[in-house]
Order: C-alpha cells, then sequence, then structure tokens
C-alpha cells in the first residue's frame, strides 16, 4: 500500500519505464503555474502537463483550439520553476504540428525556453512521421490517442472513441506504429478500459490514461476537475478530491494515493 510522500529523486523516463516494468501506478496532473505545480512536485506528481486544456479552464475558451505555442511556453516557465523532482510535460497546441519542420522547430523552441522533459502531441497516423522527426533529434514524446480535444470539429463532439470493432482494431496498430516511430509515452483519452487494457499490455513505454480504465500504467487529471472548479458539468472520469478532503495540499495527495493503489479510476470513472 502506497502512503503519501514525496518524489526521492528526479523522474526520468526510464524511471518511468521501470515503473510499468515493476506494476507501480504513474500519477499525472495539469498544471498551469507556480503555486500548484510546487505542490504536485511536494505531493508526489510524477508527471506535470502544461496542457491546452488551459484554453478552458485558465482562458475561458469553449476548445483547445485557440491555444498558441507561447501561451504553453509562458504556463510552462511557471511551472518549471515549481517543480524540482517532477517530469514536466508540454502539449503542443492545435496548428503547432502542420509540417515535421514546424512540429521540430516548436518542440525545440518550447524545450529549450522551459526546460520541459517532454512534449504531448495529438494525432494518430497522421503524426506518425513528426513523432519519428522529434525522436530523431532527442525531443522526448508522448503520444496522445483517443479523444483528441484539437480534432473536436472533426470528431462531432467528445465521445469515446474505439468502441467498435474497426476502430479498436486501428488503435491498436496506431499504438505500435506510434511505439515503433520511437514515442516514449502514449497517452488514451475516452478509450474503452478494455481496449485501453490490451494497448498497455501490448505496449512496452507506459500508457497513461484519462476516462481509459485502472489498467494503464499511470492517470492523469485536469486539475481543476478534482479541485472541483471547472465550469460546467464535470467529466464523468474525473473525480472531485477537494470535496473530501481539508486542503488542496491533501487532496493532491489523496489522488496520487488512489493512483498508486489502483482505487481510481473506479468503474464509474470508466467506459465499456
Ligand atoms: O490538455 C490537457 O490537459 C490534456 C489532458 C486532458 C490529458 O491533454
Amino acid at each position: 500500500m502506497y502512503s503519501p510522500r514525496p518524489l526521492h529523486k528526479k523522474i526520468t523516463l526510464p524511471y518511468l519505464h521501470q515503473l510499468k516494468q515493476q506494476g507501480e501506478k504513474i500519477a499525472c496532473l495539469t498544471a498551469y503555474d507556480y503555486s500548484f505545480a510546487r505542490l504536485m512536485d511536494v505531493c508526489g506528481v510524477e508527471i506535470v502537463l502544461v496542457g491546452d486544456s488551459l484554453g478552458m479552464v485558465i482562458q475561458g475558451h469553449d476548445t483547445t483550439i485557440p491555444v498558441t505555442v507561447e501561451d504553453i511556453e509562458y504556463h510552462g516557465t511557471a511551472v518549471a520553476r515549481g517543480l524540482e523532482k517532477s517530469m514536466l510535460m508540454l502539449d503542443m497546441p492545435y496548428g503547432s504540428l502542420n509540417s515535421q519542420q514546424q512540429a521540430l522547430d516548436n518542440a525545440t523552441r518550447m524545450i529549450k525556453r522551459t526546460g520541459a522533459q517532454i512534449v504531448k502531441l495529438e494525432g494518430g497516423i497522421t503524426q506518425l512521421k513528426t513523432v519519428e522527426t522529434l525522436s530523431k533529434y532527442r525531443i522526448p514524446v508522448c503520444a496522445h490517442l483517443g479523444l483528441q480535444p484539437q480534432s473536436v470539429h472533426k470528431m462531432g463532439g467528445y465521445r469515446v472513441q474505439g468502441r467498435d470493432h474497426d476502430s479498436a482494431i486501428e488503435m491498436k496498430d496506431t499504438a505500435l506504429q506510434i511505439q515503433e516511430a520511437g514515442a516514449d509515452l502514449l497517452l488514451l483519452e475516452c478509450v474503452p478500459e478494455s481496449l485501453a487494457t490490451e494497448i498497455t499490455q501490448l505496449l512496452q513505454i507506459p500508457v497513461i490514461g484519462i476516462g481509459a480504465g485502472v489498467h494503464c500504467d499511470g492517470q492523469i487529471l485536469v486539475l481543476q476537475d478534482i479541485l472541483g472548479i471547472a465550469h460546467g458539468k464535470a467529466p464523468s472520469f474525473s473525480k472531485n478530491y477537494l470535496s473530501e478532503q481539508p486542503s488542496i495540499e491533501t487532496a493532491i495527495s489523496a489522488y496520487v494515493t488512489e493512483v498508486k493503489n489502483q482505487n481510481f479510476p473506479d468503474a464509474s470513472h470508466s467506459f465499456s
């Protein structure tokens, strides 16, 4: 049983791979500023993501689409100052990956300016070459499959992905190809638990889930959702930890503890 404790060393990709092999779950959260980043570092959150969700939860837009590279750099720089041991991951925003050269230039610039360790990019098979290019230039990459909020207008809404036989096969195949192309991590968003479990077992790289069931190698949620302060109806896969805790710090610790002990997500936070 895990009990709350600070991280004992700087989080690296080889260490995350080791956690996967040992079956210890990886706890991840989004953050957008120094103060929350500091709390997450102290509470043992292994990966802190400056997500393009900031377009919605910080800037008040309806989608993540308006977020720019400069926005991610601004928040990334602040978050980086709060992190001592956690790994900093930055989202590549909409329109920052329209060619491989553009993706390489943006990722290089974002990493240089913030000190982040890894970038995350949405996109399936269409981003395979981009993953390959970034990897070739030694930029660590987390690919993002399943629900991809930057494609909301193409997908026609925020829906669970990979529910039918053909799309499930396609997602498994894409995940394998993305690993082959050099991705270091994979994030699965809103994917049926059984499919996410299969992909997690198929891949050697750690798989982080959000709305993808308890069997992924790790979990991520949006900070505002675990604090119960996001505008509108909370996603069914998230959980308000602050409602059961006396402080923000203990709420973050409770989230980490439940992820590590595999008490979160339960069936009510997962899709079949
Ligand atoms: O932008 C974001 O916060 C994300 C998480 C939902 C994983 O991509």
